[in-house]
């Protein structure tokens, strides 16, 4: 078992490099090459996470490994190769721009496989999914690691911050931005065990996903998951309809900075803001539901001073008495025991 492991390990190694090789020195690659570089990724950046491409073809990787002396079926187990239901085996990977994915030492142990989307990509390709990744495998548990943490995690630690994000391309973009501790989920909702791997790194997160409703609604899931391994989370503002790859892109590493990573929210904050966003207020029935719901939010806070913060904002902003909003909160906290 254990040397299966090895065997699939060293065929990841070798793949990752081929498929660095095909983009970066080989005709077939040149579109990608040019994709990237339209995308502001900088030949630096394609050699430090060894992006590499697939060609559009049924047996490429088939044929190398197989030369190599691999057994194919143990490759099909490995995620590199599918068999279909005939017998056929044949490569996985096929006209894609691939991210090599690490576990924590270092070791390839998957791929994120993008397609490319270009005027001469096949019709057959024009129905696949935007993003293909490597399948679980004995090597590939995508629920146990993180994209990027290998590289990431000495910068955590020196910041004593993650930022999490929700693509690969994302992760690449802020770090060539200069942004060098940021992780990503592979492909999946995040889960308890990432969460206390990232907590035995930091102590705090910066939740940056896209500015989205599929990005939303991660986010606050996210955010449940983080508080439960006991991060301090924050929650970074991206505009509507833009990722941290667009809005670096559109605005450079110091926006990104100032206006997006220094301005992350407290969870309570932006729980508080997107219940104003989901809220048309017309009069005072509408505002005292609303009211109701910001309590809610307020008396889940455990400590009593940034308690206290949030009644005195809400009372302020809606002009109502403290006392009264404090009254109120007690109501409903023991409404809820
Ligand atoms: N994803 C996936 N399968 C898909 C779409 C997305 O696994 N069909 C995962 C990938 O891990 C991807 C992440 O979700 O990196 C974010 O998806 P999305 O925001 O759609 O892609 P971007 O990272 O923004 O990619 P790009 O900018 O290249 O469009
Ligand atoms: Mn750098
Ligand atoms: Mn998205
Ligand atoms: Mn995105
Ligand atoms: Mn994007």
């Amino acid at each position: 078992e254990n040397r299966a492991k090895q065997a699939m390990l060293s065929a990841h190694q070798l793949v990752g490099k081929l498929y660095h090789y095909v983009l970066t020195e080989t005709p077939y690659g040149k579109e990608a090459m040019t994709y990237l570089s339209k995308r502001g990724l900088s030949p630096q950046t394609i050699a430090d996470f060894q992006i590499g491409f697939a060609p559009d073809s049924w047996d490429f990787v088939t044929q190398f490994l197989q030369k190599r002396g691999f057994s194919l079926d143990q490759m099909v187990e490995a995620g590199l190769l599918v068999k279909s239901e005939t017998g056929n085996i044949f490569d996985r990977f096929r006209g894609r721009i691939m991210f090599p994915i690490h576990d924590s030492q270092g070791n390839i142990i998957g791929f994120g496989g993008r397609l490319l989307e270009t005027a001469s990509a096949s019709r057959q390709q024009a129905k696949q999914p935007k993003y293909l990744n490597s399948p679980e495998s004995p090597l590939f548990n995508k629920s146990a690691n993180l994209f990027n943490l290998h590289r990431a995690r000495p910068f955590m630690r020196k910041r004593k911050q993650a930022l999490l994000f929700e693509g690969y391309v994302d992760v690449v973009s802020a770090w060539q931005a200069g942004f060098h501790q940021g992780i990503a989920t592979l492909g999946t909702a995040l889960t308890e065990q990432q969460a206390r791997i990232i907590r035995r790194n930091v102590e705090q997160v910066v939740l940056c996903y896209d500015g989205d409703a599929a990005g939303q609604e991660a986010t606050a899931k996210a955010i449940h998951i983080l508080q439960e391994a006991g991060l301090i989370v924050r929650v970074a503002p991206l505009p509507q309809g833009t990722d941290p790859d667009d809005y670096i892109r559109q605005h450079g590493p110091e926006a990104f900075s100032q206006q997006v990573l220094l301005q992350a929210m407290p969870v309570t904050a932006f729980r508080l803001k997107h219940l104003r966003a989901s809220h048309v207020i017309q009069d005072e029935t509408d505002q005292a539901r609303f009211i109701e719901k910001a309590l809610a939010i307020v008396i889940e806070l455990n400590s009593p001073v940034e308690r206290d913060l949030y009644l005195r904002q809400l009372a302020e902003e809606y002009s109502i008495s403290l006392d009264t909003l404090k009254w109120e909160a007690r109501r409903l906290y023991k409404q809820q025991k």
